[in-house]
């Protein structure tokens, strides 16, 4: 069997069992962050990073309420550390260079262990040589499966992701200063599990959950379905309680860097039908980054048959008590340079909050935005002062989106709220987990060019 069947195929199938090669059961083996080579157009692209040498980072897979041990080697010469995001986990397993680790380099295992209070889809990545080693590959998906599933038949994960490849299919720069000091430098092969829009088998009729996790460094995807009978079950991995009008070509779904998606879908009761994953690029038409393809006859299931999540265990923070405090995303003043630790650095810094610029990953003696008191509800108000989009990412809480001066918001859970132009959005939280969490923009490039701080839970 070529890779490439290897891969459809087994992606269905870890889906279905929630196992396979594409995807790994928490506990078992040691995660070793390696060079790998990949076919991401016809030619192989070597230099990559992933866990494996010729395929992407597999699915991990976890369980609410119980442990996983995820040790994590590096055998790259860079330094690293990985993050696992959205998880609301104990502060020094949170992977964050300096602030909550140290960072390995070559040899060095860390042992991760955590035990997810949240089910839902999340992912992992680098927070050290964050834009060279997620730029290359190495952004994976995690499943924290509910004690008790809501009643597929099957489910996809669809991890989207671009790389920045020349004609030879080598790598181009990950970054350009014009990139950095604007809306970023994207990519120019999309890809959905690495691969050039795969079709995955799935029961003709049956009821699947496409889990759908945007991985990349910059791009905003603009997603919808087609085909499909279809709902929104989760956002940014919590259940939504509320209905989310679908996405449409017309009205397609922002989905920022590090965001998530769950679809509650209904496979076609024809044989060889598909519903299609589409996505949206500036001056092309939609195209599809994903196909779900009906197999066999008709399981004959309805979207009514599926019980509802449960809802996560997340504090609901008090309005009425509630302390505000108030973050500017912008530019940066003059004449700030970056240090350069042991993480890399992009040699520039371009952007700020509160006019403070991140001094890069060994930071120093820089204090936290704010101190935030344990227990106690908090309404961060964030202002985006720029013509950019940022989709800004708090580490170890998660908090609902109350208000913004420019669209209704819906009350969804979420640990990444995509800022739009001019946009003053309001959201809150309870300060239940104590200590140092790192707060940025997760276009990587904003981040490693200032757009980064951190909030501290005492
Ligand atoms: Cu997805 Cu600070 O990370
Ligand atoms: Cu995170
Ligand atoms: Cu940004």
């Amino acid at each position: 069997m070529k890779r490439r069947e290897f891969l459809l195929g087994s992606g269905a199938a870890a889906g279905a069992l929630g196992l396979g090669k594409f995807g790994l059961a928490a506990g078992s083996q040691e995660l070793v962050i390696q060079p790998a080579s990949f076919a991401l157009r016809e030619q192989v692209t070597t230099g990559m990073v992933s866990l494996t040498p010729d395929a992407p980072p597999p699915v991990l897979y976890g369980k609410q309420g119980e442990v996983m041990r995820l040790p994590v080697r590096n055998t790259l010469p860079d330094y690293t550390a990985m993050h696992w995001h959205g998880l609301r986990i104990p502060n020094d397993m949170d992977g964050v260079p300096y602030l909550t680790q140290m960072p390995m380099s070559e040899g060095e295992v860390f042992d991760y262990e955590f035990t997810p209070p949240d089910a839902g889809t999340y992912w992992y990545h680098p927070h050290c040589m964050t834009m060279e080693q997620m730029a290359h590959g190495l952004t994976g998906v995690m499943v924290i499966a509910e004690p008790e599933g809501p009643g597929f038949d099957s489910e996809q994960v669809v991890n989207l992701r671009d790389f920045r490849l020349d004609e030879d299919s080598v790598f181009l720069p990950s970054y350009t200063a014009r990139g950095a000091a604007r809306a970023g430098t994207f990519g120019n092969v999309q890809t959905a599990n690495w691969l050039d829009a795969p079709t995955y088998d799935h029961t003709a009729g049956g009821l699947v959950r496409l889990r759908v996790v945007n991985t990349d460094t910059t791009r905003i995807y603009k997603l919808h379905l087609d085909g499909a009978e279809a709902r929104i079950i989760a956002w940014d991995g919590h259940p939504v309680e509320f209905d989310i009008p679908m996405p449409n070509a017309e009205e397609p779904l922002l989905v920022g860097p590090g965001q998530r998606v769950d679809f509650a879908v209904t496979m076609p009761a024809g044989e060889g039908q598909t519903v299609d994953l589409m996505a949206k690029f500036p001056g092309q038409p939609h195209r599809a980054m994903a196909q779900l393809r009906a197999t066999g006859s008709s399981a004959g299931r309805d979207l009514r048959e599926l019980h509802p999540l449960s809802v996560n265990p997340v504090a609901r923070p008090d309005l009425t008590s509630a302390e505000l405090h108030e973050f500017a995303f912008g530019w940066t003043p003059e004449g700030n340079e970056p240090n350069n630790g042991f993480c890399g650095s992009l040699g520039y810094n371009f952007w700020s909050i509160n006019r403070t610029p991140w001094p890069g990953d060994a930071a120093q003696g820089v204090g936290p935005l704010a101190t935030l008191e344990m227990g106690k509800s908090y309404v961060l108000r964030l202002r985006n002062k720029s013509p950019n989009l940022h989709p800004i990412h708090l580490h170890g809480l998660a908090f609902v989106p109350l208000k913004s001066n420019l669209r209704a918001l819906p009350p969804l859970m979420t640990d990444t709220m995509l800022l739009l132009k001019d946009e003053v959005v309001e959201i809150a939280l309870v300060a239940d987990n104590p200590g140092d969490w790192a707060f940025h923009c997760h276009v990587i490039e904003h981040q490693k060019t200032g757009l980064t701080g951190f909030i501290r839970v005492v």
